[in-house]
């Protein structure tokens, strides 16, 4: 290995339903063009086949190898490691682990990694040197989300009240998806005389807000009826009648600080509500400040919408999952690899580029916290 390399260990997900990677075929590729060595675990449930890896020169190894591989190799990953598991962690971890912000359980997470003389770098705390966040799964999110309310407006206007909107599964590539939410999109405009739906999407300018904007551009939705708000609309302060105005409510904001709620049962109880359909992509719902609040629980794919309890006014559902980026496994993992790829290309300067060294240094502090 050159001291311009790195070795990485691409771990398999273990997280229930989760198809997607932290490195694709075609980032593979491009770090093993930089001189890089990479193991790719098989998988039963990535969106990509092993032959995929194997094809652009990295080392097929059996799912979960990653526990006795050589300490010098750098362990990647997406989700958490199983809860259940306990031994200390001997590798460099780069991850989202979900252990820095006192989450339930927290300490548990963390203290496997000073025990085995480990490190976490996660990756939801990898900045650049504006402190912008690296890589994200923010645009996928909101793309899916915008679809999944697309799909359940078009189903309203095809279908009872009394029937809720079924199960989804992921799609294996955005074409495929944005070509089935067309198709909705047509029978519903042959039953309500041609009208296409109207959008307010909040946080608009964001990662998530710019996805949602960009699906429906993509379905055909004319862009004079999305309307895209982002900090300077809301500052007047909630709650905001252009919700109820228009068909489907796209919420994508970064709760940041205390904020008057966007709509609450009062601004929905209204006899001449158009809207619909809220997609929560934020889905704020522990929050105390939720912009949202009416209604209570994530949404699973399995049973994507939860009706709002109104009193005037047409149905009304919300979709809240918290997985958005699932629903495109393959184009949502392609998005936030090659995103990833400048800085694990600083990987083998790791004690010296900045973005890894802040990492570390927010991994010691948080370990400092369990003392
Ligand atoms: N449900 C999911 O699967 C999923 C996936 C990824 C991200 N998210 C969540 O989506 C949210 C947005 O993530 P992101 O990556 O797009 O963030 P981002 O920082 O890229 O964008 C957030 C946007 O919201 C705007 N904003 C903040 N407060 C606002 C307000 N009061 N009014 C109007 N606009 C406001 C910001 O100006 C910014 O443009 C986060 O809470 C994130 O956790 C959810």
């Amino acid at each position: 290995m050159s001291s311009n390399s790195a070795i990485l260990h691409l771990r398999a997900e273990t997280k229930p339903l989760e198809k997607r990677a932290a490195l694709t075929p075609t980032t593979t590729k491009q770090l093993i063009d930089a001189g890089f060595k990479i193991y790719v675990e098989e998988s039963s449930q990535s969106t990509f086949k092993s032959e995929e890896y194997e094809k652009v020169g990295a080392t097929i190894v059996p799912e979960g190898s990653w526990k006795s591989a050589p300490k010098e190799r750098i362990i990647i990953g997406l989700k958490e490691l199983p809860e259940n598991e306990t031994f200390p962690l001997i590798h460099e971890h780069i991850q989202f682990a979900h252990c820095y912000k006192n989450q339930g359980g927290w300490q548990d997470v963390l203290r496997r990694f000073p025990e085995g003389h480990g490190t976490l770098y996660d990756i939801e705390f990898l900045e650049n040197d504006q402190g912008r966040r690296v890589a994200a799964f923010g645009y996928y999110a909101g793309f899916a989300g915008a679809a999944i309310g697309v799909i359940d407006w078009a189903f309203k206007q095809t279908h009872p009240d009394s029937e809720d909107l079924p199960g989804v599964t992921a799609y294996p590539s955005e074409a495929k998806l944005v070509a089935d939410v067309k198709k909705d999109l047509a029978l519903a405009l042959a039953q309500n005389g041609g009208k296409y739906p109207t959008a307010l999407v909040i946080g608009a300018l964001g990662r998530c807000g710019s996805g949602a904007v960009d699906l429906f551009e993509k379905v055909g939705i004319p862009e004079e009826n999305v309307l895209k708000w982002d900090l300077k609309e809301t500052a007047p302060g909630g709650p905001f009648k252009e919700i109820i105005e228009n068909d489907i409510f796209v919420n994508c904001i970064y709760l940041s600080q205390p904020i008057p709620p966007f709509v609450n049962y009062e601004t929905l109880n209204v006899p001449d509500r158009k809207l619909r359909t809220i997609v929560d992509v934020s889905a704020d719902i522990t929050n105390v400040h939720n912009p949202v609040p009416v209604y209570t629980i994530a949404t699973v794919f399995n049973d994507p919408t939860v009706p709002v309890e109104t009193s005037a006014g047409p149905k009304l559902s919300v979709c809240s999952i918290d997985q958005f980026p699932s629903f495109l496994p393959r184009e949502a993992s392609e998005f936030f690899s090659r995103n990833l790829v400048p800085s694990l290309l600083e990987l083998p300067q790791r004690d010296s580029a900045p973005v890894w060294v802040r990492a570390k240094q927010l991994f010691e502090k948080q370990v400092a916290r369990l003392n």
